[in-house]
């Protein structure tokens, strides 16, 4: 049923163009939660779920830890709902729409893996807006960081001067892009 769920969705983005991590990277941040194994996820960038469903799936596997989702676009984040619930995970998961920025301001608990994959000139200002509540250590992944490096350069400086951080290159075998990057950050105070 899961992975149905997961098709489906992969799917539909690559048939309507709708933005997502595709297998290669989705395996990647995958393999980030388990080793992570955090208590909380928070994911800017919901679009229809898929990179969710990815991180979702592991949640469940592990039996620990949830995922607070964030989407500007309601239609895209109501079909992300319908998918964490025919695959059977969305009492794990937090789907929120509005812009990341604000939303994030309203987070209290406690933040221990962030996944920001919105606006890439959002980057920096939802990393700061979430910064309170991040743990000492946390683990920040940032999606894109080869075709958006231009539009996120303040993100980039931040974190590559202030933290440890590496940026890992992927092949990648989607209609709209074959190349690109995550900068994984290990967040300290
Ligand atoms: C690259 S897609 C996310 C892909 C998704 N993480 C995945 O891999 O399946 C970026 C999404 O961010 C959303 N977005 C753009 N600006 C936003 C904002 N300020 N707050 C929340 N979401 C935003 C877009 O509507 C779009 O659906």
């Amino acid at each position: 049923m899961f992975d149905d769920v997961l098709k489906e969705v992969e799917e539909k983005c690559r048939e309507e163009r709708i933005p997502m991590l595709g297998p290669e990277k989705a395996k990647f941040v995958a393999n980030c939660v388990e080793k992570a194994k955090p208590s909380l996820i928070v994911e800017c960038g919901t679009a229809i779920g898929y990179s969710g469903l990815w991180m979702l799936r592991v949640l469940k596997n592990i039996g620990h830890g949830r995922l607070i989702t964030i989407e500007i676009d309601s239609n895209r984040a109501e079909q992300a709902r319908t998918s964490f619930k025919n695959a059977g995970v969305d009492d794990l998961v937090d789907s929120r729409i509005g812009d990341a920025q604000k939303i994030l301001k309203s987070i209290t608990d406690p933040v221990d893996f962030l996944l920001l994959d919105n606006n890439f000139d959002n980057y920096f200002p939802c990393f700061q807006a979430i910064e309170s509540q991040l743990t000492n250590p946390a683990t920040v992944l940032a999606d894109n960081v080869g075709i958006g490096a231009d539009a996120m350069a303040d993100y980039l400086e931040h974190v590559r001067s202030h933290y440890e951080s590496e940026t890992h290159w992927f092949d990648i075998n989607l209609p709209w892009v074959k190349k690109d990057a995550i900068e994984v950050s290990i967040y300290r105070r």
